[in-house]
């Protein structure tokens, strides 16, 4: 199991390491029968009510070129805060599909911090569960296994399960799937049930993504019935029709990822700010990474990784060459990215910071 910031991710592992998750399993005591904390209504405190308005303002500083998705998603999230879903299904369910690195699982993180905190996030990678015996990674085994699902209830009666790659799961898995999503409950191998009604339930996937990357040409209404259409017959019509909100996710246009780039700059900045650099950057150097960054197949992804990679750099060779950072500015000098002492007299305006 590893804990990310915060979050719990259940990915591809090695046996080695499976094993020891399974062993783990077996050394915790079992779950006892969670019982999900659903809110009442006429119970919400005006502050909660105050958060719940800015959810989508919150989320759309976030996720960028994915506007028709945020009041889907707010709405299915206002429901299940509001105590407003119904009572024996999880809080809500989406299917998120689209191309890698567009925002499928940044927005999942995005809303379960914001709804929830840092620690409310369980990821499960069904790569790992295409096997029927995988389902005893899921829910345990013989010999009083808790199984991973168990152990997360265990660990919380609220949150976000989000499922990756759901299409690759074991039809036996995708069976359990049909009993969450029908009546927030599993049976475990042990027999005892598990109550998922306190969980948002997320599944992503890449189904049909190819297509829409090579259907540049037509409009966007016509990529997603595509996708859709393919999404329900490889996840059997069943599944899908229990899915509150099936949502499709744009490809990233150059102007977009050219505003994730000054997004994430300016994240970078807030963070070096907050080590005590107080560090500024310019329009070229927003065009310097986005030139190493921008890729139209493979989302902002790699334009992210160019952020952190270039700046982080520049940042440790400043501090190698013991360059003061106390004030300091990001140039591009010779068709490299470097960090200087700040020469400006008037101060620069901190992209995004
Ligand atoms: N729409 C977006 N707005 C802001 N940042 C984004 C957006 N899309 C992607 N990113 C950035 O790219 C990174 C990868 O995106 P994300 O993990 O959401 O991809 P994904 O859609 O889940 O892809 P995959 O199908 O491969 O899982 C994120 O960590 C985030 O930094
Ligand atoms: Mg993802």
């Amino acid at each position: 199991m590893d804990l990310r910031e915060g979050m719990i991710s259940y990915g591809a592992r090695s046996t080695a390491s499976r094993n020891a998750r399974c062993s783990s399993a077996r050394a915790t005591s079992q779950p006892s029968r969670c019982h999900a904390r659903r809110m009442n209504p006429s119970s919400i405190s005006p502050d909660r009510l105050e958060h719940l308005r800015h959810l989508e303002a919150h989320l759309a500083e976030q996720i960028r070129g994915q506007d028709h998705v945020l009041p889907r998603v707010a709405s299915v999230l206002h429901r299940g805060e509001l105590g407003l879903a119904p009572r024996s299904r999880p809080r809500g369910s989406f299917l998120f599909l689209g191309p890698t690195g567009v925002g499928k699982t940044e927005l999942t993180i995005a809303f379960t911090r914001y709804l929830a905190g840092h620690d409310k996030l369980f990821r499960f990678d069904m790569s790992e569960y295409q096997t029927q015996d995988s389902l005893g990674l899921l829910l345990g085994g013989k010999l009083g296994e808790v199984g991973l699902l168990g152990l997360t209830v265990a660990k919380s009666a609220t949150g976000t399960l989000p499922f990756d790659e759901i299409e690759k799961a074991h039809p036996r898995v995708l069976d359990v799937f049909l009993q969450v999503l029908d009546a927030a409950r599993v049976t475990m191998a042990n027999g005892e049930a598990l109550d998922l009604s306190g969980f948002y339930i997320v599944f992503t996937s890449n189904l049909g993504a190819a297509e829409l990357l090579n259907l540049q040409h037509s409009s966007f209404t016509t990529m997603e019935r595509h996708v859709l259409t393919k999404a329900q017959r490889s996840l059997r019509p069943e599944l899908y029709a229990r899915i509150s909100e099936k949502i499709v996710f744009s490809r990233l246009s150059y102007d977009v990822q050219l505003d994730i780039a000054r997004l994430h700059i300016g994240r970078e900045l807030a963070l070096l700010r907050g080590r005590g650099f107080d560090l500024v950057t310019d329009e070229t150097v927003v065009s310097f990474l986005i030139q190493r960054g921008f890729h139209p197949r493979l989302g902002a992804r790699p334009l992210r990784d160019a952020v952190e990679k270039y700046l982080r750099g520049a940042v440790a060779d400043a501090l190698l060459a013991e360059v003061s950072l106390h004030r300091g500015e990001f140039v591009v000098c010779g068709g490299e990215l470097l960090l200087r002492p700040s020469q400006r007299t008037v101060p620069t305006v901190a992209i995004g910071g």
